[in-house]
């Protein structure tokens, strides 16, 4: 297989801000000096975003922001269903719902199998009807390629390349088994899949790219995801024979001149297993990382970037927008094989990077409950943190969190439609708020001047130094004890976002905040003000004086948990 040469260019960029974590039994104090990792990028297609506007990503800061229409944009999303956007009837009820709900951003599905039914013709029917409604509904787009592969498998492929197994040949078990997976060892499938991306690209080009015929004076689409949870089951590699040959032959000089460019900034599992076979630069990827599911697992995240990368690249040629692709992660214990092993995950970003230098982001799926450890491994090394799905059921102050703390450029609950009461359900009340202060956010990320919080028990607490002060976060059952009696435990979080020195907008929901001056000595930080308030249009409107009881006579803030809200404090010192 052929692909052009990528680029694999890493610089360095300056450490984040300090901050202080406390997990109740000890207190960690931790610098986190980020050595980050510059984007790759297409250089070639980067002209062509900036010159004519499309949405594209730029640096501010130490933080990458979505630009939109000509600003930062914070996507407020939710993500459909697999199958909801299949018939427009089906879906049609449910855009005033995203408005309820407060979302500005929907991700959508575009299935190859019905915009290409047969080889070389295209339906773009559904396509333009997504964007038509969103633009009606005043909602941004992401679109999700079910292209090649969609949690892992070939589902989505159209029915002319799933009964052709010769042209399209499948991925194979260790058992010899064929698998509806499509072996990523195969040009015919690759050009395939580009080439119906590509065209899906440019259409959306030609109606809502620069000159787009239903273009108004926004862009809609915004990002494009690129296949979808690429990964490999139910072994670490294929044993097809075109992989078989593969996988004996050469690591590709290619991937061996970026991991000696970057010997010294490698994902440690990586240079592990490099280093434990003596930082071989010639060899199979037997000789040269060893025998095993890791290096099985290398192997195919090799060639399913270099895959995706071909395919992000033929798309990008016609409508340069984000692109990135999702991974699917990794359950406590599980192996290679057991978990879709291979895809955009931590522990191959070098891979992945090396390999797919057209793609702007690798994302994360968060279903599990660490969320805060699993967003982390992504917002690493220069990587822009985007959260395109993640369980509808787990509070929304995960994204106050991801955006104040990691910079995200967005956070998307996954099958969105399916919530109940889109007026008051948790999704539309902290959206609700994070609308309010997207502004704030924006300007703030990437400054050092923003944290977030996420706490799930009474017994945690976080601290934070922000301008003259250090703040330590608890969880409201610290001080609610009734209510902790009642039952489980919520979790709660939200962020603080610094003004001034001396003020803050403390906003999310469920947090105890007591505070100490950084000067030291017999200085006592005190509440000077304390409003609960709005934005509106950007604008803060005051509204209740919080104080007596509401402050405990002045010690604390508090933000009561059941709902979102957001606190202007004014702080002071005395001796
Ligand atoms: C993750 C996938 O990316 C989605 O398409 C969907 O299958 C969800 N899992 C279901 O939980």
């Amino acid at each position: 297989m052929k692909n052009p040469e990528s680029s694999c260019k890493m610089t360095l960029e300056l450490p984040r801000r300090l901050r202080h974590l406390s997990v109740g039994r000890h207190k960690t104090i931790m610098s986190i000096a980020v050595f980050s990792v510059a984007l790759l990028s297409a250089p070639v297609l980067d002209a062509q975003r900036s010159d004519t506007g499309i949405p594209h990503l730029v640096k501010h800061g130490t933080a990458t922001q979505l630009v939109v229409d000509g600003k930062p944009f914070l996507v407020l999303g939710g993500e459909l269903g697999n199958s909801s956007a299949s018939d427009m009837n089906y879906l049609n009820p449910f855009w005033k719902n995203f408005e309820q709900m407060h979302l500005n951003a929907l991700i959508v599905p575009v299935y190859w199998e019905l915009i290409e039914p047969e080889e070389g013709h295209f339906n773009f029917t559904l396509v333009d009807s997504i964007i038509t409604a969103a633009r009606q509904h005043k909602l941004k787009i992401v679109f999700l390629w079910f292209g090649s592969w969609k949690n892992s498998m070939s589902c989505y492929t159209p029915l002319w390349v799933k009964t052709d197994e010769k042209r399209f040949p499948r991925a194979r078990a260790k058992s010899g088994a064929a698998l509806e997976i499509l072996t990523p060892f195969s040009d015919e499938s690759r050009d395939a899949d580009a080439g119906a991306f590509a065209a899906l690209m440019k259409h959306i080009r030609t109606i809502d790219g620069p000159n787009g015929s239903l273009r108004e004076k926004s862009y809609t689409v915004i990002m494009v995801q690129v296949e979808n949870e690429i990964g490999m089951i139910p072994d670490a590699r294929d044993y097809s024979p075109e992989a078989n040959k593969a996988f004996k032959a050469a690591v590709p000089q290619e991937l061996i001149n970026c991991l000696e460019t970057h010997k010294d900034s490698l994902e440690a599992g990586m240079r592990n297993s490099w280093e434990e076979n003596g930082f071989k630069t010639t060899g199979t990827w037997e000789e040269i990382f060893g025998q095993g599911l890791s290096t099985d697992e290398l192997f195919m995240a090799w060639y399913f970037g270099k895959y995706t990368d071909y395919v992000a690249e033929a798309g990008k040629r016609e409508y340069p927008l984000p692109m990135y692709v999702n991974a699917a992660l990794i359950r406590p214990g599980y192996k290679p094989g057991q978990y879709p092993s291979a895809g955009p995950l931590p522990h191959l970003f070098d891979i992945w990077r090396a390999a797919a230098p057209h793609l702007d982001f690798l994302a994360p799926d968060v279903y599990f409950a660490n969320f805060s450890e699993w967003i982390g491994k992504y917002d690493h090394r220069g990587n822009p943190l985007f959260i395109p799905e993640c369980a509808n059921s787990q509070s929304v102050a995960n994204a106050y969190f991801a955006f104040a703390e990691h910079n995200a450029i967005g956070f998307s609950p996954f099958s969105i439609e399916s919530l109940e009461d889109p007026d008051h359900n948790q999704v539309s009340q902290g959206y609700k708020v994070l609308h309010e202060l997207t502004p704030l956010i924006l300007e703030n990320q990437g400054k050092g001047t923003m944290a977030g919080v996420l706490l799930d028990s009474a017994g945690q607490e976080d601290k934070i130094t922000l301008g003259n002060y250090l703040f330590t976060v608890k969880h409201e059952y610290a001080w609610r004890f009734a209510e902790r009696e009642s039952g489980p435990t919520p979790r709660v979080g939200g962020m603080i976002i610094m003004l001034s020195p001396d003020e803050f907008i403390i906003a999310g929901t469920g947090m105890l905040i007591t505070f100490e001056t950084r000067a030291g000595g017999n200085s006592i930080a005190g509440i000077g003000t304390d409003y609960e308030g709005r934005f509106v249009d950007g604008k803060w409107v005051p509204g209740l004086s919080l104080n007596g009881d509401q402050t405990n006579q002045g010690r604390q803030v508090f933000l009561r948990g059941g709902k979102f809200t957001i606190q202007r404090v004014r702080l002071y010192s005395y001796e």
